[in-house]
């Protein structure tokens, strides 16, 4: 394993780029409304990103070994789809709940990477509380972030948050370091046990994107190579930060002016 620590000129680099992904959710925030289609959402962003921003889509064509390359400029997983969602031509519909996840890469190289859920109208109570709960899981895992802290200290809050709550947590896709490179060394794993794990260092820049489903855990590979979904069709939530280990705790790097305020009593 091979954790790169970030120096600060790379790291103020890395707060620029994850503001700007993070801008990208505030953009297109408004147009996430009943009757949209993923692929109009999707094309908003691309526009966004490229022309008023100057970055690029790090999901386009990414392609890792043993993948098609990605086929758009975001994910939309829709309900039951846990993650890479590919965006279509299907609207949304009122009770929906919806998380794009966008990665940029900016001019320097850098990419910033998070996700967010959206609501559509008033989804049911248990899809309300599913984002919720995963939302508490992503801030929870932020919380104990530190120097000296380990990685499975992340993963044990928010597997306990998330099985307290009767859900459970997707164990095949995790978070993951991020900069030069989309993803690097390491894996976070959003389940262990605290106290395990590599050590945490300033200057390592990583994100947290827990997978939250309101039944099993089980996963179901779409035959397009890259959508996600609950086995049981049972609904699944996620969001995501990325962050920066810094000389006395943690930096969340994904924020901007609308994205969610951590929970009360979970800010860093
Ligand atoms: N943004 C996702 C992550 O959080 C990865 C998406 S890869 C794509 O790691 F190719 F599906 F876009
Ligand atoms: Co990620
Ligand atoms: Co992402």
């Amino acid at each position: 394993m091979n954790i790169i620590i970030k120096t600060p000129e790379e790291i103020e680099k890395m707060r620029v780029a994850c503001r700007l992904g993070a801008e990208v959710l505030d953009y297109i925030a408004p147009f996430v409304k009943v009757g949209v289609t993923t692929q109009e959402i999707d094309r908003l962003c691309l526009d966004y990103m490229v022309n008023v921003q100057g970055t690029k889509s790090a999901c386009l064509n990414y392609a890792p070994p043993g993948y098609a390359p990605y086929p758009a400029a975001t994910c939309t997983s829709i309900n039951h789809q846990i993650c890479h969602g590919i965006p279509n031509d299907r609207a949304l519909k009122e009770g929906d709940i919806v998380n794009i996840d966008v990665t940029v890469i900016t001019k320097d190289g850098f990419h910033g990477d998070t996700s967010r859920m959206f609501l559509l109208g008033t989804p049911s109570i248990q899809a309300k509380r599913l984002c919720d709960i995963t939302f508490e899981c992503l801030w929870l895992g932020i919380s104990v972030v530190k120097p000296g802290g380990r990685l499975g200290d992340i993963g044990a809050v928010i597997q306990k948050h998330a099985e307290k709550a009767g859900f459970s947590v997707v164990r095949e896709f995790c978070g993951h370091g991020v900069g030069r490179s989309f993803h690097e060394d390491p894996q976070v794993l959003h389940y262990g046990r605290a106290g395990t794990g590599a050590e945490l260092k300033p200057g390592m820049i990583f994100t947290i994107e827990p997978m939250i489903n309101a039944g099993k855990a089980a996963i179901r590979q779409m035959p397009d190579g890259w959508t996600v979904t609950t086995k049981d069709r049972s609904l699944s939530a996620q969001y995501e930060h990325t962050v920066l280990v810094t000389e006395t705790g943690v930096e969340a790097l994904t924020v901007s002016k609308d994205c969610p305020p951590a929970p009360v009593g979970m800010g860093v």
